[in-house]
């Protein structure tokens, strides 16, 4: 068993304003690699919020592997990775690098994602972009290899 964490950052989703439909898709598709969202929580697009709630997902909760969804694009309002990079202690580049690579061949819009993935302790952190779709395509990309990853960690 995977123990997931979901972090969505959305300014409108943190004030009730909008369905976190990105969610369900990964609480779904992690099914497929034996794992059980242990943990969710949606913040505003501010740094030093998501970054809290990275290390307590990390740290306090011990979690194997959090997804973010959202704020990975160009918006000013956008610092997710940036948030991301100020905890992770190892940069995973493979991830991002496999997710813009295949996303590519979906949308050429793929290359607007900032998205950035790394290792805080023994937890994998992972950005995810903050549509449904683009997270239902990314994660098609990279779940089938996490296990692996995952297990090396431990
Ligand atoms: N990746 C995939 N696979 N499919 C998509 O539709 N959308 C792109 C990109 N990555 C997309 C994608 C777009 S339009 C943007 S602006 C960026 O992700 C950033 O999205 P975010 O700001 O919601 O994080």
């Amino acid at each position: 068993m995977i123990r997931v964490g979901i972090l969505t950052a959305s300014d409108k989703g943190s004030r009730g304003e909008r369905e976190d439909r990105s969610a369900v898709v990964i609480s779904d598709a992690v099914r497929h690699i034996d794992g059980n969202v242990a943990a969710y929580k949606i913040v505003p697009d501010e740094r030093e919020l998501i970054a809290a709630a990275l290390r307590e997902m990390a740290d306090d909760l011990a979690l194997d592997l959090i997804f973010t969804t959202g704020g990975t694009g160009f918006s000013p309002r956008d610092v997710t990775p940036e948030a991301t990079l100020a905890v992770v202690e190892r940069l995973v580049p493979g991830i991002p690098e496999a997710i813009r690579a295949e996303s590519m061949k979906i949308t050429p819009r793929a290359m607007l994602t900032r998205g950035t993935a790394g290792i805080r302790g023994k937890t994998l952190i992972i950005n995810l972009p903050g549509s449904p779709k683009a997270v239902a395509e990314c994660l098609d990309v990279i779940l089938q290899a996490l296990p692996h990853g995952i297990e090396i960690l431990k």
